[in-house]
């Protein structure tokens, strides 16, 4: 059992819990991830250690509200409560070389992800520059990637409430195709990192070979178990079939072939949108129930 120390809402559905995982502190490497069941009933759900402190034995992660299950654990987890199981250090750690200059992108909540690995590139000796293009309010770590490397970038695009929600991330997507070309005609970088949606990710890998430089992306393929034994995770990179929970997550961008990765991820898409209404019909009547 996994105590949660801490748990705070840092912007728009994104929350930051603290929680005691000895095991997992003392061995983490960025890049690296955890899987997550939270629940008696639950699924496990693949995040990262953002954060950690390996004397103390705490881990910090940051959940996006996307679907049930990360629903489930900002409505039902306060601090003092314990998470069931955290599984890991899974996956392979970054690479941590002498890049040179690096931009590191994170779109979204991605940026969490991101925020380990370019500040030990930064303390390796690496120029790193970070870019977060997100919904205006939901930006995170702004502090702590200004402090952590070379220059920190934000991004923000408003939430028009006029459009649906697939249009205003479609102007996020444009922001960030627009924002990363403007800043590869600028400057040389020798590397380019990115964490955030697979369609995003081939946007920005369509602007990054036109400039021939080289690509590296942390991929989000559904994962189950996350050590290699069910192939939920596979992902075609170079032709081959690799698993991203095992082989990952991290790989070379001009190797993955985005058209399957996108299909694979959207293939429970109807089944996720039940499970969450029925999840937010029950605990609305629960709420409902509480307060009479
Ligand atoms: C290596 C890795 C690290 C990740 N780190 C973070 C993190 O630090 N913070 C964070 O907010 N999110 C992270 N994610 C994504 C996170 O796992 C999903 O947000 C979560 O599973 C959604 O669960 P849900 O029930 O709330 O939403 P659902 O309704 O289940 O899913 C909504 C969408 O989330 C994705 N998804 C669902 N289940 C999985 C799964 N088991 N594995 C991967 N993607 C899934 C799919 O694209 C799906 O369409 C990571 C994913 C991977 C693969
Ligand atoms: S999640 Fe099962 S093999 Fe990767």
């Amino acid at each position: 059992m996994y105590r949660i120390l801490e748990k705070k809402e840092l912007s728009m559905r994104n929350i930051w819990y603290k929680i005691e995982a000895p095991h997992v502190a003392k061995k983490v490497q960025p890049g690296q991830f955890v899987i997550v069941r939270a629940f008696p009933n639950g699924e496990r759900i693949p995040l990262t250690p953002v954060m950690w402190d390996r004397e103390e034995g705490w881990i910090v992660l940051i959940t996006f509200i996307r679907g049930k299950t990360t629903m489930r654990m900002a409505n039902e987890l306060k601090p003092g409560d314990s998470i069931l199981n955290i599984a890991g250090p899974l996956g392979n750690p970054a690479e941590m070389e002498k890049f040179g200059k690096i931009l590191a992108i994170g779109a979204y909540t991605g940026i969490v992800e991101v925020y380990p690995i370019a500040k030990a590139w930064q303390e390796l000796g690496n120029d790193v520059t970070t870019l977060h293009v997100t919904f205006e309010p939901m930006v995170v770590l702004k502090d702590e990637l200004e402090k952590a490397v070379g220059r920190h970038v934000l991004e923000t695009v408003p939430i028009d409430p006029n459009l649906d929600f697939p249009t205003n991330m479609k102007n996020v997507t444009k922001r960030l195709v627009e924002k990363v070309r403007e800043m590869l005609e600028k400057e040389n970088y020798d590397l380019v990192f990115m964490v955030g949606p697979a369609g995003d990710q081939k946007a920005v890998f369509e602007v990054v070979k036109e400039f021939g430089i080289p690509m590296k992306a942390d991929l989000h393929p559904i994962m189950v178990d996350g050590t290699g034994m069910c192939g939920a995770c596979r992902v075609t990179v170079g032709g081959e079939v690799k698993f991203a929970c095992i082989d990952g997550p991290e790989f070379d961008a001009y190797q993955v072939d985005w058209d399957v990765l996108i299909a694979r991820t959207g293939y429970y898409t109807d089944m996720e949108m039940r499970a969450f209404q029925e999840y937010m019909k029950l605990f609305e009547q629960a709420v409902q129930g509480g307060e009479q």
